[in-house]
């Protein structure tokens, strides 16, 4: 029987794939703040011990986050604040165990570590300075990982979306469903990002688990798209006809409390030189959403 993958998140958008995807592959032990038998909250140290302790493994996928980050934001700068304990918090804990177990970390993070200013596409050796609570917490989180001394693999992504339907929707879903229901609100042409195709990164994940490389790695696609492209293309695949309108992010701004990042775009050149298979994409992987 091979080694145990123990898992947080692994029911939410991203970690779900991963699981339903990778089942017959991994023996994939959940820790579960939400199991009705034994849950386990990351916040609580000796809960995550416990669990870690329960078999013999070799790899912890953290994927678990407090990942509203509206909601977030109103929590600025509070350590006290469920942002803060779970995305800092729940990560130190699950250092502190794979320390103690010898277990190999998977620490899943994200773009809004930057402060978005950059026109280029991010790269892993481009200093990090988020903007608003919820990219300071990933932030605090990932520095933890990488100055810990356990071994350790940080995968950068950044909106992610998958091939089939989820119920908390992600960006494509959300685009889709704005479309055919006449309802998609403006899409800026002047806001950046860089796609994440879900059921690509979860054969990332696999591939660190079969190879056991460490170090950080940006996992997006490594494009970078605005709101009103990504729409549009999302509107010609299904053959929508229908008009785009096109929005403004500063004059968006100007309503918003929280800081938002213009660009969030990776280069994961560093991580395509050394997988073992090509990324998709995104033309392609948009054809593939059911
Ligand atoms: N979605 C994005 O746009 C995005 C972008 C960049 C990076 N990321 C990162 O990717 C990872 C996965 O994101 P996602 O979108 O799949 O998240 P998600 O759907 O919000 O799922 C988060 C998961 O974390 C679990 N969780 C929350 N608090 C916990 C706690 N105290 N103890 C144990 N588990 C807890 C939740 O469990 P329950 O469901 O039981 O509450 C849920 O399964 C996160 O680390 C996130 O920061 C996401």
């Amino acid at each position: 029987m091979p080694k145990a993958i123990f898992a947080t998140g692994i029911n939410g958008l991203v970690g779900s794939h991963f699981r339903d995807a990778f089942a017959d592959t991994h023996k994939i032990v959940s820790l579960d703040v939400a199991d009705p038998k034994t849950p386990v909250d990351i916040t609580h140290p000796e809960q995550v011990l416990r669990a870690l302790s329960s078999t013999k493994g070799k790899y912890v996928l953290h994927l678990a986050a407090y990942t509203n980050v509206t909601e977030a934001w109103k929590q600025n700068g509070d350590k006290n604040g469920i942002a803060y304990k779970v995305n800092v918090e729940g990560t130190k804990n699950i250092i502190t165990a794979c320390q103690r177990l010898g277990l190999h970390l998977i620490h899943v993070s994200t773009a809004y570590v930057f402060d978005g200013k950059k026109r280029d596409l991010y790269t892993e050796d481009d200093p990090i300075n988020p903007i608003e609570w919820y990219g300071q917490t990933k932030a605090d989180a990932e520095q933890a990982v990488m100055e810990s001394a356990i071994d350790w693999t940080v995968l950068r992504i950044d909106q992610p979306f998958r091939s089939d339907y989820f119920p908390r929707l992600d960006i494509a879903h959300r685009i889709i469903d704005g479309l055919e229901n006449n309802s998609l609100y403006p899409q800026f042409t002047n806001h950046y990002f860089g796609p994440t195709y879900i059921n690509d990164f979860s054969k990332v994940i696999d591939w660190v688990i079969r190879t056991g490389t460490t170090g950080l790695f940006n996992a997006s696609s490594g494009e970078q798209w605005t709101d009103y492209e990504f729409a549009t293309a999302l509107a010609n695949t299904r053959n929508i006809v229908t008009e785009i309108k096109k929005g403004n992010l500063d004059k968006y701004l100007k309503t918003l409390e929280r800081p938002y990042q213009r660009n969030t775009a990776m280069d994961t050149s560093k991580l395509q030189k050394v997988l073992d298979f090509k990324l998709t994409p995104i033309s392609k992987a948009l054809t593939e959403i059911e």
